[in-house]
């Protein structure tokens, strides 16, 4: 295993075993069991990672980034739950989406529950930081939250339309998912006590990554496999998503697969044949290429940023997994 791959799996189980000593109590509660649904299929643990990480490399401690950590991951499980409604997907993290098991209802409250549960959180760290580091972090946390939002109206506001330029996807993506990304990052360096300095720096890396990231999700979600992704692939197209893929096909195909490509973008009910179809296209107008391209850019750009930090573990770990949002499979 990787240096990468052993301090993922570790931080894995950190996170899973306070989450699992959180709700394993409370799971006679159908509103508890849907809430820790999709947290006890697994996930990458991406978000807590980079707040663990971001800690270690200002000079802090795995103990004081834990609140952060968890936080970051609560908020991220509760916009996935609102997501999975929002985009009408069934399967997440190779399980039904908490929506398919509990009814709609129930999942927009699971949602809220975590939300509420991310600032419960992040309350851990009371004692271990300075008032005045933990104020700041409530801050950042509520500001990130906003932003998940606005992303998200960006993102369904964009299905029904045709013409979204690639500077809007990327406004868009900045919000829904980069922000989270910059915040984890952030988090974990106030927590770990490093300095105004250290925070930006770790913010522009998690901000640049954050993109190459929802780059290579939009990427994967059109050239994956479901029983590797544990999502659906090819449900972007269906629900008309304007990704960076399909934004650069709609700019360059001809016409004969510019309209079998706007025949398949929001039709919920097209065939799989259509569908395979509108898949290649995006292949032959050289689309996939484009988006790996942007996405190794923003790479480069955020190992930029770690070059201010003092040599360590964790930053060549950061810097390998600044790599990684491009290489990874799922
Ligand atoms: C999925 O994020 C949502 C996006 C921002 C694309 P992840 O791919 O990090 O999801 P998990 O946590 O590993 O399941
Ligand atoms: C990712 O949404 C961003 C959030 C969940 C806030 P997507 O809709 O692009 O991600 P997947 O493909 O469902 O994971
Ligand atoms: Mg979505
Ligand atoms: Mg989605």
């Amino acid at each position: 295993m990787s240096g990468l791959q052993e301090a993922l799996s570790r931080c894995a189980e950190l996170v899973n075993s306070s989450l699992q000593a959180f709700f394993e109590p409370k799971l006679d509660s159908d509103l508890y069991r849907a809430a820790y649904h999709l947290l006890k299929a697994g996930g990458k643990r991406l978000r807590p990672f980079l707040a663990i990480q971001s800690c270690l490399a200002v000079g802090g401690s795995e103990k004081a980034a834990l609140p952060g950590a968890l936080a970051v991951e609560l908020l991220h499980n509760f916009t996935l739950i609102h997501d999975d409604i929002m985009d009408r997907d069934l399967i997440r993290r190779g399980v039904p989406t908490v929506h398919a098991k509990w009814g709609i209802p129930m999942a927009i409250l699971a949602g809220d529950l975590l939300f509420a549960l991310s600032f419960e959180a992040l309350s851990q760290a009371e004692g271990l930081v300075s008032s005045e580091r933990l104020e700041k972090a409530y801050e950042l946390l509520a500001q990130v939250a906003v932003e998940i939002c606005e992303g998200q109206s960006l993102d369904m506001s964009f299905e029904g339309r045709l013409d979204v330029s690639e500077e809007e996807y990327l406004s868009m993506i900045e919000k829904k998912t980069a922000a989270l990304f910059k915040t984890s990052t952030m988090l974990g360096a106030l927590l770990g006590g490093g300095s105004q300095e250290q925070v930006e720096a770790l913010a522009s890396y998690g901000r640049s990554i954050g993109l190459a990231f929802q780059i290579k999700d939009d990427i994967l979600g059109v050239i994956s496999e479901e029983k590797v992704l544990g999502k659906p692939v090819g449900s972007d197209l269906r629900e008309g998503k304007k990704t960076i893929v399909v934004i650069y096909a709609l700019e360059h195909a001809s016409s004969d697969d510019r309209k079998l490509l706007t025949k398949v973008l929001g039709s919920k009910q097209c065939s799989e044949e259509d569908l395979k179809k509108a898949l290649e296209v995006l292949s032959t107008t050289g689309a996939i290429e484009y988006a790996y391209k942007q996405a190794r850019r923003y790479v480069e750009n955020g190992l930029k940023h770690l070059s201010s930090l003092p040599e360590s573990r964790s930053r060549r770990i950061l810097a390998e997994l600044a790599e990684f949002m491009v290489t990874r499979e799922k």
